[in-house]
């Protein structure tokens, strides 16, 4: 991080253009885990991984381990699982019911709510004056939105929802599923979970609007993934009232969102799953019931995002949430929730299950695509004598528009139409302002 970077800045939103360093730099790599990771809600799972009292499940916070319960008293928490006698997980285990958790290394106990109600030798090694209060797992702020599970262990970071912003429309959207419900998807049990050697960002912006890269998945619109036998992935690019395809970025919290905007609410249902007509049919009454319910806001088909820095979420038909654990700056670990519609019958469940899982991960069709993508871009990020050029990111610069075409996306949407890489300047631009460095282009050029 010397001076020896664009125009003498890191991320230069104003232009387009980021330094390769980003993506390998081990100080940045650390200043990031501080500044971005340490000072942002972090996505850690689903409330339908614990519906009963004592279950728990391990997952991420960043780089931090953690425990989430739903204590005796049926409040969610989420702890570090670290012993705070001498720092070993205190929890082994990828999920299961306990009411409490014995340290293997010496032996001190936690509850599923966090107390320190085990401590061997107690009397005769402490005097009985260890202050079990103050030696319980460290708690992170929880924030339950939906269904879904935030954390984090920062006391100055705003609440969630603040953070969030009129991003909230996209999240709500996504975690109610087709039947708009407040809570209306539960995970397919088991997470998935493999490592990429890419750093965090590359699989982050992707997801952010990067609508450029169609070409990477040529093959599989060939092999025509989709159930309807359509040539190509998204029975949505048949739609003849297809109006626009959108980038409704966040710049207050770096959020995006990819959004199709159709000319018609009422448009009439196109069916993706002809093949399995009891799936169909669940998909045709969902379609028609969400236009009676959303009115005019029916015109909105919300296909994806990201929450700021590290959720991706992926909505209509192939519900997922997909987390990067940031390594090492060329180390990634990705886990993926994926999720059903709660109340669809079990063939649906079935069906959509084999579907994401033909779909996403290192063993689906498409998502190995996206994975070669980013391991070979770092090894680009990497080069020192490709360092002489930044990266690009000026693709239709200047075309975005406060809060347009409809204000139901808020007053904070900044959008842009089609093939754009407006996310990903906005996604750097906030990544930037976190991480303290000075940053052009804040309210022009993006
Ligand atoms: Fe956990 Fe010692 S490290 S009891
Ligand atoms: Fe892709």
């Amino acid at each position: 991080m010397d001076g020896d970077t664009i125009d003498g800045r890191l991320v230069d939103a104003g232009s387009g253009l980021i330094d390769r360093r980003i993506f390998s730099d081990k100080d940045i790599f650390e200043q990031e885990m501080k500044q971005v990771f340490g000072k942002s809600w972090l996505f850690v799972g689903h409330e339908s991984q614990i519906p009963n009292k004592g279950d728990y499940f391990t997952s991420q916070a960043g780089r931090d381990a953690v425990v989430v319960t739903r204590d005796s008293d049926g409040e969610v928490r989420v702890m570090l699982n670290v012993c705070t006698h001498r720092g070993m997980p205190v929890c082994r285990y990828d999920k299961g019911n306990a009411k409490r958790f014995t340290c293997p290394y010496h032996g001190w106990t936690f509850s599923n709510n966090g107390d320190l109600s085990g401590l061997p030798l107690s009397t005769e090694g402490y005097g009985g004056q260890l202050d079990r209060k103050k030696w319980g797992l460290i708690q992170a702020r929880v924030t339950l939105y939906y269904g879904s599970i935030w954390a984090t262990f920062d006391e100055t970071v705003p609440p969630f929802e603040d953070t969030l912003g009129d991003m909230a429309v996209m999240l709500r959207d996504f975690m109610q599923g087709p039947d708009g419900e407040d809570d209306g998807l539960e995970v397919i049990d088991g997470i998935l979970k493999f490592e990429i050697h890419s750093n965090w960002k590359f699989g982050a912006e992707n997801n952010a609007g990067d609508l450029y890269h169609d070409v990477s998945h040529n093959s599989v619109q060939r092999v025509g993934l989709a159930l309807s036998g359509l040539r190509g992935r998204h029975v949505w690019n048949a739609d003849k009232h297809l109006f626009k395809t959108l980038n409704v970025a966040y710049p207050a919290g770096g959020h995006a969102a990819r959004v199709n905007l159709y000319d018609d609410e009422q448009r009439e249902y196109h069916p993706q799953w002809a093949v399995i007509p009891e799936v169909d049919e669940y998909f045709r009454a969902a379609h028609y019931a969400r236009q009676e319910r959303l009115g005019e806001k029916a015109r909105l088909l919300n296909r994806g995002g990201i929450v700021f820095p590290n959720i991706a979420y992926n909505s209509a038909g192939r519900w997922q949430i997909t987390m990067w654990v940031p390594r090492a700056p060329n180390r990634t670990e990705v886990w993926k929730w994926y999720f059903v519609p709660k109340n669809a019958p079990q063939k649906v469940k079935d069906t959509l299950r084999h579907y994401l899982l033909r779909y996403g991960g290192p063993s689906g069709m498409v998502e190995q695509d996206d994975i070669e993508n980013w391991a070979s871009a770092q090894v680009g990020a990497e080069s020192a004598a490709a360092n002489r050029l930044p990266m690009n990111y000026t693709l239709h610069m200047g075309q975005a528009r406060w809060a347009w075409p409809v204000p139901w996306f808020g007053e904070g949407a900044y959008v842009d139409e089609g093939v754009s890489e407006h996310a990903q300047r906005i996604f750097y631009a906030h990544w930037a302002e976190m991480m303290g460095g000075p940053v052009s282009g804040q309210e022009t050029g993006r």
